[in-house]
């Protein structure tokens, strides 16, 4: 049995319910900006050594918490397990992006792929899951987490990252119905990567569809919004999964806020293109939101980290339904120094805004 939690804070904002401040925590909290992480990383011996090893990853997990008061842990892997638990051999050369040895750009390699067992290939991530929770001890709740089916596309056709990712999208106008087979395949897979993290202990869920806004509005709801959707009803359909919050984050896509609450999920996070209270304006208090603060305003000095982060919450106002976050990840440069400013900056200035 895992300890009853102590911090419900995130779980409550995600719900749209009071809470005595604003909760944090901050994407890609666990990685290179950390000496910590780089410690370990260099034992783990590289990227993947340290995410297939469930002891690493909760290592890694914990290290963010232990220095700062953020109310949110993420398991620590990566969106690329499934396309790797795919056959796609994956590797991060030093310093660079993600590489696939076996890129899928045909009908025989999209033909071949099957979703991966969560039980096998798989079975490291749910291991670190259950591990996390353990040590977490309750303190506070774990977000698992998945790539959207259109995310990994662009990965596995593509082969590594890009700017435009113009292969999978030549692929789109070309042979859209060998997109949307490999996006169909994917969305099975998505579902059962999340319904197995919601089994192993997993207590919120948060999809990265971090290339959806590259995408034209028709484009966006025809290959990335509509296999996020599937995701979502086939997570309602699973008695674990359905009581966990989704958070849907699609960057670049403010323009597709209202039709993205109404896929069912409970939050949708923002990037910082977009103000927070134009962004509650779209969703009209259908879901709760999640941003936006700029990842570079990180390197700026403790002033104006502590004059933008009330920015952010301002512009959301005194309503239940924010979890303060990063619109984007953490880059490596910044001082963890930083992190502890914005963190205690939320907590203090968000109590201060509930009671003006
Ligand atoms: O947020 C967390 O702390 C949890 C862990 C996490 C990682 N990646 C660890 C990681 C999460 C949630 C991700 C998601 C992820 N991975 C995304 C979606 C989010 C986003 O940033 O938009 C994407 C696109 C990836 C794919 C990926 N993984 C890339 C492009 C890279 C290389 C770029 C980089 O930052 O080095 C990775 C590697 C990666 N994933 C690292 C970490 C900490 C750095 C690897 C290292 O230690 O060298």
């Amino acid at each position: 049995m895992n300890a009853p939690l102590k911090n419900d804070r995130f779980l409550r904002a995600l719900r749209r319910e009071p809470t005595d401040t604003t909760p944090i925590w901050v994407m890609r909290q666990a990685g290179r900006y950390l000496p910590e992480y780089r410690a370990t990383r260099a034992r783990a011996g590289s990227f993947m050594g340290l995410a297939q090893n469930p002891e690493f990853a909760c290592e890694v997990t914990l290290q963010p918490l232990a220095r700062f008061e953020l109310d949110a842990a993420i398991l620590f892997s990566d969106i690329l397990t499934i396309p790797d638990a795919m056959g796609l051999g994956l590797s991060f050369a030093h310093g660079e992006g993600p590489q696939f040895a076996h890129p899928v750009r045909d009908a025989a390699a999209i033909n071949k792929l099957a979703v991966p067992d969560m039980d096998g290939e798989l079975r490291y991530v749910m291991d670190a899951v259950r591990l996390i929770r353990r040590e977490l001890d309750g303190r506070v709740p774990l977000i698992g987490f998945s790539g959207s089916p259109w995310t990994l596309a662009c990965y596995m056709v593509e082969g590594q990252g890009s700017k435009d990712f113009a292969t999978l999208k030549a692929m789109c106008w070309n042979e859209p119905a060998l997109a949307h087979q490999l996006l169909d395949t994917l969305a099975r897979a998505v579902a059962a990567y999340l319904i197995a993290q919601a089994h192993a202990g997993a207590q919120a869920l948060m999809v990265f569809d971090t290339w959806g806004g590259l995408l034209g509005p028709a484009p966006f709801r025809e290959f990335s919004l509509r296999y996020m959707q599937r995701v979502v009803e086939a997570l309602k359909a699973d008695a674990v999964a359905s009581t966990l919050p989704v958070i849907l984050f699609s960057k670049g896509a403010g323009a597709h806020l209202a039709e993205m609450a109404d896929t069912g999920c409970a939050a949708l996070g923002v990037d910082w293109t977009i103000d927070l209270a134009d962004a509650r304006r779209a969703v009209a208090g259908k879901v709760a939101l999640q941003g936006n603060l700029d990842p570079a305003i990180l390197r700026a000095s403790p002033e104006v980290i502590r004059r933008e982060a009330r920015a952010v919450l301002d512009s959301y106002g005194n309503h239940p339904g924010h979890v303060f976050n990063l619109g984007h990840g953490i880059t490596p440069e910044v001082d963890p120094e930083h992190v502890k400013v914005l963190v205690d900056e939320v907590h203090s200035y968000g109590r201060a805004l509930r009671s003006a």
